[in-house]
């Protein structure tokens, strides 16, 4: 029998560049400390066996035929079926799950939980491991036709590069990751609950991204990396609105690569707004109670405060001067290595 496997994939927070991955544009995540943690055992025979602690939930089922279920569970049988799939053999086990990271809050749980899944499973079936890009692509599939979210690379490509006090600069058409420098000098970035759980599958995201697709085809171009704002103004409403984020959210990614590189916090702050500003009034997919967190942020002094991730609820992110209290209940996020496995 294969000795047991355990892997530990981190959550993430997106710096700046958000809905910009599916749009070939540019973004800067990292890895955060808090993340998803899989231990593999090898049983007899062909059962999956699966335990979310969290949960206190279980599932189990014959890994050559996970069928289709929805929840966690899409998640488990995603992976298994999609290693298949790419040909790793896998042996019978038992999967207990647990995690750190908050679920629906902006925070990529769901990442974290693909990339530690496929990382045990590879771990304990003995095969090689494929190249980060090539898991991240495959981590991406079990959202895409398992669990019905028709999310990007972003989340799983943080998972999986993340470096200790580094952000990543992620171009998605090239898909290069190069790891910038995050020296805040005293200056802290927190993540605030907005109270409000958000699910990517059951959001407004899949319908963001059909836009911009249906942008790209009125504009005959391969991708909104390719559209100008002179192209956007050309589009229908709401259309051109969702372009004008996406071009103006890829300048301000290598704006705020540039604004940690001078260790410029207000400026790094002022493009944070900028963004959330965008997302708010172009992308449109903020909330009442999102805008409330953003304002709690504010308050306290925050050089700049905006909506991450998939959006339509979840964390806000504030970026605080040393002197700054943070608000009640924000949480402090810093860069950590990614996903690994462990002892
Ligand atoms: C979610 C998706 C990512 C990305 C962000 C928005 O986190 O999983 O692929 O599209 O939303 O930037």
């Amino acid at each position: 029998m294969p000795t047991p496997v355990t892997a530990f994939a981190p959550g993430r927070v997106n710096l700046i560049g958000e809905h910009t991955d599916y749009n070939q544009g540019l973004a800067l995540p990292f890895a955060i400390r808090e993340g998803v943690t899989v231990r593999a055992t090898a049983l007899a025979g062909r059962r999956i066996e699966a335990v979310a602690a969290d949960l206190d939930d279980t599932d189990s089922f014959n890994l050559d035929r996970p069928g289709r279920v929805a929840g966690w569970r899409a998640f488990v049988r995603g992976a298994v079926a999609e290693l298949a799939e790419a040909g790793v053999g896998l042996p019978g086990a038992r999967l207990e799950i647990c995690g750190t990271v908050p679920r629906g809050a902006g925070l990529s749980s769901s990442a974290a939980l693909e990339v530690a899944l496929t990382l045990a499973l590879i771990g304990l079936s003995g095969g090689a491991c494929p190249g980060r890009t090539e898991l991240a692509k495959l981590c991406s599939r079990v959202e895409n036709e398992w669990v019905g979210a028709q999310t990007g690379l972003l989340d799983q490509l943080a998972s999986l590069y993340g470096e200790r006090d580094r952000a990543l600069r992620i171009d998605f058409r090239s898909l290069e990751v190069r790891p910038v420098l995050l020296q805040l000098d005293g200056c802290r970035l927190v993540t605030l609950d907005s109270g409000e759980h958000h699910a990517n599958a059951a959001s407004g995201y899949n319908q963001r991204r059909s836009e911009c697709a249906r942008a790209c085809q009125l504009l005959a171009i391969a991708s909104l990396r390719d559209a100008t704002f002179e192209m956007a103004d050309r589009l229908p409403e709401p259309l051109d609105r969702r372009a004008q984020h996406v071009v103006s959210e890829n300048a301000r990614v290598n704006a705020a690569v540039d604004a940690l590189r001078r260790h410029d916090f207000e400026g790094l702050g002022g493009l944070l707004d900028a963004s959330h500003a965008s997302l708010r009034d172009d992308y449109e997919i903020s909330t009442p109670a999102v805008e409330e967190a953003v304002r709690r942020l504010k308050r306290v002094g925050a050089l700049g405060a905006r909506i991450v991730g998939g959006g339509f609820g979840g964390h806000v992110l504030g970026l605080l001067p040393p002197d700054a209290r943070a608000p009640q209940g924000a949480i402090e996020v810093r860069p950590g290595p990614g996903a690994r496995l462990v002892d």
